[in-house]
């Protein structure tokens, strides 16, 4: 595996060191967080230049390390038992819509409103997608809703685990109507929702590393802190709760950070001021979630309690064009499959997603009531560059004549889009299970 770290590559001039080292704390200090979901509610327009930075992160991160993967494009994820591969497909044109839209769904985020904000081309609603071996069935809210019934579903993780929720309570909703019945933390990072109609409940944690640490702000550090061996009891201490865990993780492992182990600093990513050992974020990562899937089997084994855990892989992102220009995602068709092929780093964070889930399915072997999935959505997202916001996150952006720079979320997904494919194969996982 190459490094990740644009400070330990000889070929660069010392020039280039200084020059990289200046962006990223520029990066750190300005509004990077703004794709990680902090500062949604608080965007202005000075703040256009630093959102377009995010390429320096793109070139310098994602672009410098080539993957040794054996589980690269060519990878066939094996659903055990399940008939098809649901990750392997092409997306087709099909006229028929989104089964919901603004009107029956109350409860869309401003940010990811596309329709009403502006978004000119409506062409990304009229996809769908068609795995290789079978097809993907169109999202049955009734059947959902009876498959969870009596149940507490957790999301548990970063942004998108959010946004795939989100997407899903619009689904249901055009069945049946949640009630949000708790909210808490900036941005509302935690939130819960009842269905009366099937006793069901759905949560929000947000817990980006899934682990203990704390976040990088703009105020404060500007890189995370993680201690890779405990888990965030923020949502950890809820599990015995829980009957389904659905697992969003590795976009806040791109931040610089800092690493704990045994309550020890084993180094560092990108914090090159602090003189800890420079470390690519693939091994935290993987010992984040092992330590995260570890403390659910832990935790349920104990009790004797069952639980099923879905993690679902990486969303890779479409930002286009070079980070000092006004970058955006503004394609309005889908890639063909062959069309794209993912990066080293979406790769690699997939097959350690991959490989981590894996391992926890031989670890509970044994236990009945204990089932570990993947939702693989990593292929089927990395060809949707037309489903993100784009700079329709804004209302109307450009109402008051074209701006030079325009900030753009390329990152998260608009409601309905793309996302809601997500939930389908969710579906067809539970359905499976049952
Ligand atoms: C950034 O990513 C885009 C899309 O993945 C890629 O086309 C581009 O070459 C990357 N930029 C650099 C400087 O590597
Ligand atoms: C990939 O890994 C294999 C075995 O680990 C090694 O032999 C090979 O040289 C590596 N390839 C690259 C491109 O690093
Ligand atoms: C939303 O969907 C409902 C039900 O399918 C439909 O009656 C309504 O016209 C749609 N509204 C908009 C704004 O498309
Ligand atoms: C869902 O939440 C409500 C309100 O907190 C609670 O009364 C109910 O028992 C919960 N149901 C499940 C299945 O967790
Ligand atoms: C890092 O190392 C340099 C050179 O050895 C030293 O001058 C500096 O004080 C160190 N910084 C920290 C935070 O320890």
């Amino acid at each position: 595996m190459g490094s990740t770290n644009p400070f330990n590559d000889n070929s660069l001039s010392i020039f280039k060191r200084i020059f990289h080292l200046i962006l990223y704390f520029l990066l750190s200090i300005s509004l990077i967080c703004f794709y990680f979901d902090l500062f949604y509610l608080t965007h202005s327009p000075t703040q256009l230049i630093h959102s377009t930075t995010i390429f320096t992160y793109n070139s310098s991160i994602s672009s410098s390390s080539p993957s040794n993967s054996s589980i690269g494009k060519d990878m066939t994820y094996d659903y055990k038992k399940s008939s098809c591969d649901y990750s392997n497909g092409d997306w087709v044109s099909e006229m028929r819509g989104p089964i919901y839209n603004v009107t029956t769904c109350g409860t869309i985020k401003e940010s990811e409103n596309c329709i009403t904000n502006g978004k000119p081309d409506l062409g990304y609603l009229y996809w769908r997608w068609k795995p290789n071996e079978c097809n993907l069935p169109r999202f049955e809210p009734n059947t959902f809703l009876k498959l969870i019934k009596h149940k507490h579903i957790a999301f548990v993780g970063d942004s998108l685990a959010r946004n795939q929720l989100e997407s899903l309570l619009c689904m249901l909703a055009t069945t049946s109507t949640p009630n949000l019945i708790y909210q808490n933390g900036k941005d509302n990072k935690f939130r819960k929702w009842h269905f009366r109609s099937h006793n069901a409940n759905f949560s929000l944690y947000w817990s980006p590393f899934l682990v203990h640490g704390v976040e990088r702000t703009n105020e404060g550090n500007y890189y995370n802190t993680m201690f890779l061996d405990i888990v965030n009891e923020i949502w950890a201490r809820d599990i015995d709760q829980m009957d389904m865990i659905v697992i969003s993780t590795g976009r806040w492992f791109l931040l610089p950070s800092i690493y704990y182990e045994n309550d020890l600093v084993i180094g560092s990513l990108n914090c090159p001021m602090l003189n800890h050992t420079q470390m690519d974020f693939y091994g935290p990562l993987r010992k984040a979630l092992r330590t995260t899937l570890n403390s659910i089997i832990q935790r349920k084994v104990a009790k004797g309690n069952k639980i099923d855990v879905i993690v679902k892989t990486f969303s890779p992102d479409h930002f286009e064009g070079d980070w000092d220009k006004d970058g955006t995602c503004s394609k309005t068709k889908p890639y063909r499959k062959e069309e794209k092929v993912l990066g080293g780093m979406e790769t690699e964070i997939r097959k350690i997603e991959i490989e981590e889930v894996e391992s926890a399915k031989v670890k509970v072997k044994k236990f009945e009531g204990i089932k570990f999935e993947v939702l693989d959505i990593t292929k089927l997202a990395l060809l949707r560059p037309d489903g993100h916001p784009g700079p329709y996150m804004n209302y109307f952006p450009f109402a008051n004549g074209v701006l030079k720079y325009v900030q753009s979320d390329c990152v998260h997904w608009c409601l309905p889009g793309p996302i809601d494919t997500w939930n389908e194969i969710l579906l067809e996982i539970i359905k499976k299970w049952k």
